[in-house]
C-alpha cells in the first residue's frame, strides 16, 4: 500500500510523517514517541489507548491514523508538564491510583472527558465514564477517590 502524507498536531507539536493508509492511530502515536498512549486489546475492549482527538476522546486503535489528519490530539501526557502536571495526574499519584500504571492515561483521559462536562461528578457518573477502561490491579475505589480529589481541587484552583 502506498504510504500518505499525513499532518499530526500533537502535544502542541506538528508532525508531518508518511504512514501507511491502514495504520491505526494508536500505532502512529507510538511509532512518534507517545508511549504514554498504551497498546492494549487494539479492538476497543479496554481504553488504554484513549487520547483526545479534537476534544472528544477516542480509543486510538479504532481510528486510522489517516482519519487523524489535521486533527489536534491530546495524549495524557500531553495535559500538564512535570513542572504544572494537571490535577488529575497529581490526584492519581496521591490517591494510590497507579499500580502498573497500564490503564493510568487511558484512565485519565476519561476522567477528563467527564470533568470536562461535569466538574461535580457523582461516584456512580464516575464508575460511568470509565467503564470502557479496564484495570487488572486497583480495583478501581482509588481511581474513584482520584477523580473526585481532582475535581475538587479544579473546582478550587479554576483548572482544566
Ligand atoms: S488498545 Fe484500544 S481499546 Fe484496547
Ligand atoms: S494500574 Fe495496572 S491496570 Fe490499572
Amino acid at each position: 500500500m502506498k504510504p500518505q502524507m499525513i499532518t499530526l498536531h500533537i502535544n502542541g507539536r506538528t508532525h508531518y510523517v508518511a504512514l501507511n493508509p491502514n495504520l491505526t492511530l494508536l500505532v502512529a502515536l507510538r511509532d512518534l514517541g507517545y508511549t504514554d498512549v498504551k497498546s492494549g486489546c487494539e479492538k476497543g475492549d479496554c481504553g488504554a489507548c484513549a487520547v483526545f482527538l479534537n476534544g472528544v476522546a477516542v480509543n486510538s486503535c479504532l481510528v486510522l491514523a489517516a482519519q487523524a489528519d489535521e486533527g489536534e490530539i491530546l495524549t495524557a501526557a500531553g495535559l500538564g508538564t512535570s513542572e504544572h502536571p494537571h490535577p488529575l495526574q497529581t490526584a492519581f499519584s496521591d490517591a494510590g491510583a497507579i499500580q502498573c500504571g497500564y490503564c493510568t492515561p487511558g484512565m485519565i483521559i476519561s476522567a477528563k472527558a467527564l470533568l470536562d462536562h461535569k466538574p461535580h461528578p457523582t461516584d456512580a457518573e464516575i464508575r460511568d465514564a470509565i467503564s470502557g477502561n479496564l484495570c487488572r490491579c486497583t480495583g478501581y475505589a482509588q481511581i474513584i477517590q482520584a477523580v473526585q480529589s481532582a475535581a475538587e481541587k479544579m473546582d478550587a484552583g479554576g483548572e482544566g
